[in-house]
């Protein structure tokens, strides 16, 4: 016999341990410990007690590195303190880069949708790693603080990928890309070009873009008329629990975090810490996430033998008490029960999941790699320096600015071409009626560019910048250049 397909497992904290326990005992009844062990490591809340800011143990870091797949409940996130949360760290450090829910009418669970017979069926696929979640944050000023949205063109081609890889595997055949690239034309606008790229490689499916304001409000009104939606980090997120929202709450919305190498499933939903060793959470989340997890294997009967009866138990209105339906609610045991004794039997009123042949189990746990991997998109890019923004703390207004700025810069290569506070333009003009604060951005660019563009490198940039460090506080400096002779860097409003 072949050998079990090992995975590392947490039931988490609060109700984690009650849902997790319904879970394995489903899946011990439906058979899928024939093909499977599940390896427990530590984490969540009894780790941060430690005084272990990770929330997480080596040994289960390096569990979850030597067998690439972990399945975990929910864990809390120490609020205040240095404590971040395991989640967002376990999906960055281990580079699951792709985040995929499935948000589904589910039968028996009433929402506003199914009583107007609108059924939803929709995945949401975020980028799981870069954005703000990048958490890179600072200080810059008395007033001013900045968190920086990093996009990275390999970053979007690992989603995109995925996104178009798994449309193609569901048999989906449109996916929208979510984006805000008329505001962030440069963030959001690589996203969406590299959704676009992506998208040559699946002539099959169509796609669209939409703006993420207007894809919000669709959602609401006409959900219908998605399939998957691709979208960055944040937006991401927000989309996802709307999309939750549309199919009964987060209880509903299973969750599978991606990587080339180590792939985690999870519960969306809290720790729910008012409930907690009541027995009357709802595994349904924590359910689905495992279902994902053994289609991620080739476990793909029994998870659809699993998702039939769950189904089935719900239309027979055996539900917990956080579920709007009808009948008398159940606890967590009785309702991992309920689906135990329908495992084999389809849902009547709705079309049940198509149930393959046979499980093909398969995974092949990650080789560790010997050093950190850089990817590559644009492997052969030439830049060219243009000048250079320096930020800069001061509470001066911004004419008295300028006029100090151009006699520093008297003499050398570079001259000062505007100041924005808050991305606006102040000077060379501007309205008096924009407000300022004391951060302002200070952009120097080439006198003669026809003559110098490609002919300076950073060091006179860097000669500029002890110049105005001599009377002013700098608070970042940044270089502007041309990529392929293209603009790398935005205008400011009103430029
Ligand atoms: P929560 O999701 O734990 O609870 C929100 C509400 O939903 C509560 O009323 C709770 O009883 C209910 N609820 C959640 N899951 C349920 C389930 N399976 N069955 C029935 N009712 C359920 O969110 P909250 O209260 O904001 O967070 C509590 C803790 O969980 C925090 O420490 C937070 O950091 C952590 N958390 C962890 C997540 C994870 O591990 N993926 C995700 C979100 C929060």
């Amino acid at each position: 016999m072949a050998e079990k397909i090992r995975i590392a497992m947490c039931p988490g904290d609060g109700i984690g341990t009650e849902i997790m326990d319904a879970c394995l005992r489903i899946f011990g009844e439906a058979g899928v410990n024939e093909h499977v062990e599940f390896e427990p490591v530590e984490m969540g809340e009894r780790v941060f007690a430690t005084g272990d800011s990770r929330g997480v143990t080596d040994e289960a870091m390096a569990t979850v590195e030597r067998l690439g797949l972990l399945y975990k409940g929910p864990m809390g996130t120490p609020i205040g303190g240095g404590g971040k949360s395991i989640n967002v760290t376990l999906r960055k450090t281990f580079g699951a880069f792709a985040n995929l829910r499935h948000f589904q009418s589910l039968p028996g669970v009433d929402t506003v949708f199914s009583r107007a017979g609108v059924p939803v069926d929709i995945y949401v696929v975020r980028e799981n790693v870069e954005d703000t979640y990048g958490g890179v944050e600072h200080r810059k000023s008395n007033d001013v603080v900045e968190c920086k949205r990093l996009i990275s063109a390999p970053g979007c081609d690992q989603v995109h990928r995925f996104a178009f890889m798994t449309a193609a595997k569901l048999g989906i055949d449109l996916v929208h890309c979510g984006h805000k690239a008329n505001i962030m034309k440069m963030t959001d606008g690589l996203f969406l070009d590299r959704f676009r790229a992506a998208a040559n490689d699946h002539p099959q499916i169509q796609t669209a873009d939409v703006i993420v304001d207007a894809l919000c409000m669709n959602l609401v009104l006409k959900p219908q008329a998605y399939r998957m939606i691709v979208l960055p980090n944040l937006q991401g997120d927000i989309v996802s629990d709307l999309a939750a929202g549309l199919v009964g709450g987060l209880g509903f919305a299973p969750s599978a975090n991606i990587g080339d190498k180590i792939s985690i499933f999870e519960a969306v939903h809290g720790t729910a810490p008012d409930i907690a060793g009541r027995g009357i959470a709802n595994p349904t989340s924590l359910l689905l996430s495992g279902l994902m997890l053994l289609r991620h294997i080739g476990l793909v009967r029994t998870a659809s033998v699993i998702e039939n009866a769950l189904l089935a138990t719900l239309e027979d209105g055996v539900h917990t008490g956080d579920v709007r339906g009808e009948g008398e609610p159940v606890g967590t045991s009785a309702f991992a029960d309920g689906i135990i004794e329908r495992l084999g039997r389809n849902p009547a009123g709705q079309e049940a999941r198509p149930v393959p042949d046979r499980d093909e189990p398969s995974f092949t746990p990650p080789v560790r790699p010997h050093v950190n991997e850089l990817m590559r998109t644009f492997e052969t890019t030439k830049s060219d320096v243009c000048g250079c923004d320096v930020y800069i703390d001061t509470q001066i207004t911004p004419l008295e600015l300028a006029q100090r700025i151009e006699r520093i810069c008297e003499g050398t290569l570079f001259k000062l071409t505007m100041i924005s506070s808050r991305g606006t333009q102040v000077w060379p003009s501007g309205s008096p009626y924009t407000e300022v604060v004391d951060y302002y951005r200070v952009r120097f660019e080439l006198r003669n560019p026809e003559t110098m563009l490609g002919q300076v490198g950073q060091m006179p940039t860097v000669h500029l910048l002890n110049k105005v460090a001599e009377k002013f506080e700098i608070t970042e400096f940044q270089l502007l250049k041309y990529f392929d002779g293209v603009r790398g860097f935005s205008l400011a409003q009103g430029q």
